[in-house]
């Protein structure tokens, strides 16, 4: 690990951090995320599965087709890249097609793209004289991102190239690609990483870096990432950006660059609905809470972890109220009316929690016979 965190960029080795020369001065500026990517497939922690069929493919120097799905951030990007200079040494740069489906409109520029890149000849040996496969590897990122009709056409690229050319497909939902592709592939899950993982990388990008944080706050820092590294790693650079050298970075910073949500808005939020309160007060606190201009979503996951937590409110009614969250959370996340989703979520929280459950199906039994009177149903 150590010798990990020593190397410059791209398995360029530097003597140390600090007393590295020329590696050093070409990876300062680089983004944390891309400085401290794992540079062999051994380096990749956690996918267990990935890096050791992997390994076995590096030792026999050839490579099925893949697919990795899961969530961002888990080292998909990173694994194949790393497989590939261990598998290509210095080559490595001439054997790798990346392409972003999502960005490749159409099949066709891939196709195009592909072709051009496949009848480029691979040599079997290295400038250093070791053997080397005689492939090249396309990257396909947001693989999941291609219509039904891409994704068809590139099976049949993929059968096309296949004596020279091997395909990873990156994406973070499997179950948008179509079973004729993923039956071509090796598949690969890969999990969103262990929060002490995380932690362990954090800390030793730290000790490089020079950056002051307590583990306590780190730890926030971790767990606000959700099992995604990339952020994790993001978001310690920007605070470490944020303070510059020598100061510690605090709790505020860690909330304001992952936008968190304070606890104080999520604790009062749900006081308010657990008492029978004026609906004037409840709409003056969603109006102080959209002032503080928190996103949306980040709101509905913390009410939703509290609910989750929360050992007073009953399982039955812990189910009716996550009911209603979802629902709220979906209107929100098709366009506007953020305030009207939050109050219409903050009334009926309230009700489930101040009202019994029988009074309020006599309830919904006579707003059921107003309307049908009204024929409004
Ligand atoms: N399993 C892992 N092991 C080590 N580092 C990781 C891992 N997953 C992610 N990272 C770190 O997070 C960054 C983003 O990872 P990446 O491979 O691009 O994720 P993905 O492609 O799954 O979205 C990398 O630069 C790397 O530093
Ligand atoms: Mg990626």
């Amino acid at each position: 690990m150590q010798a990990f965190l020593k190397m410059g960029k791209l398995g360029e080795p530097s003597a140390s951090p600090s007393t590295s020369g020329a590696p050093k001065k070409k990876t300062k500026n680089l983004p944390w995320v891309e400085k401290y990517r794992p540079k062999t497939v051994e380096d990749v922690v956690e996918q267990r599965e990935a890096v050791s069929v992997l390994q076995q493919c590096i030792l026999g120097a050839d490579l099925p087709n893949l697919l990795f799905y899961g969530p961002p951030g888990t080292g998909k990007t990173s694994t194949i890249l790393a497989a590939a200079r261990q598998l290509f040494g210095d080559l490595y740069k001439e054997r790798i097609l990346e392409l972003n489906a999502s960005d490749e409109r159409g099949i066709q520029v891939i196709r195009e793209k592909i072709k051009t890149f496949s009848q480029l000849t691979a040599n079997s040996s290295r400038a250093d004289g070791k053997l080397c496969p005689a492939l090249k590897i396309v990257i396909l990122d947001e693989a999941d991102a291609m219509t039904h009709a891409a994704q068809a056409a590139l099976r049949r690229t993929m059968e096309k190239e296949t004596k020279t050319t091997r395909f990873c497909l990156l994406c973070n939902y499997v179950s948008r690609i179509i079973e004729p592709l993923t039956s071509r592939c090796t598949k690969f899950r890969f999990k969103p990483l262990n929060q002490s993982f995380v932690l362990e990388r954090l800390q030793e990008i730290c000790q490089v870096e020079d950056v002051l944080i307590n583990d306590d706050i780190l730890n926030v820092l971790v767990k606000e990432s959700g099992g995604d590294m990339r952020r994790a790693i993001t978001a310690l650079q920007s605070c470490a950006n944020l303070k510059g050298k020598g100061s510690h970075i605090t709790l505020e910073n860690v909330y304001e660059v992952l936008t968190v949500v304070p606890s104080k808005w999520v604790n009062s939020f749900w006081d308010l609905c657990k008492k029978p309160s004026d609906i004037k007060e409840i709409i003056q606190f969603i109006d102080d809470l959209e002032q503080q201009a928190y996103p949306i979503q980040k709101v509905y996951e913390h009410l939703n972890d509290f609910l989750m937590d929360s050992e007073n409110i009953d399982d039955r009614l812990k189910s009716e109220i996550g009911e209603k969250l979802a629902e709220s959370s979906f209107r929100s996340s098709c366009g506007r009316g953020d305030f009207t989703n939050l109050l219409d979520f903050a009334v009926h929280t309230q009700e489930i929690l101040t009202e019994p459950l029988e009074r309020r199906r006599m309830q919904a039994l006579e707003n059921a016979k107003f309307t049908t009177i009204l024929g409004l149903s």
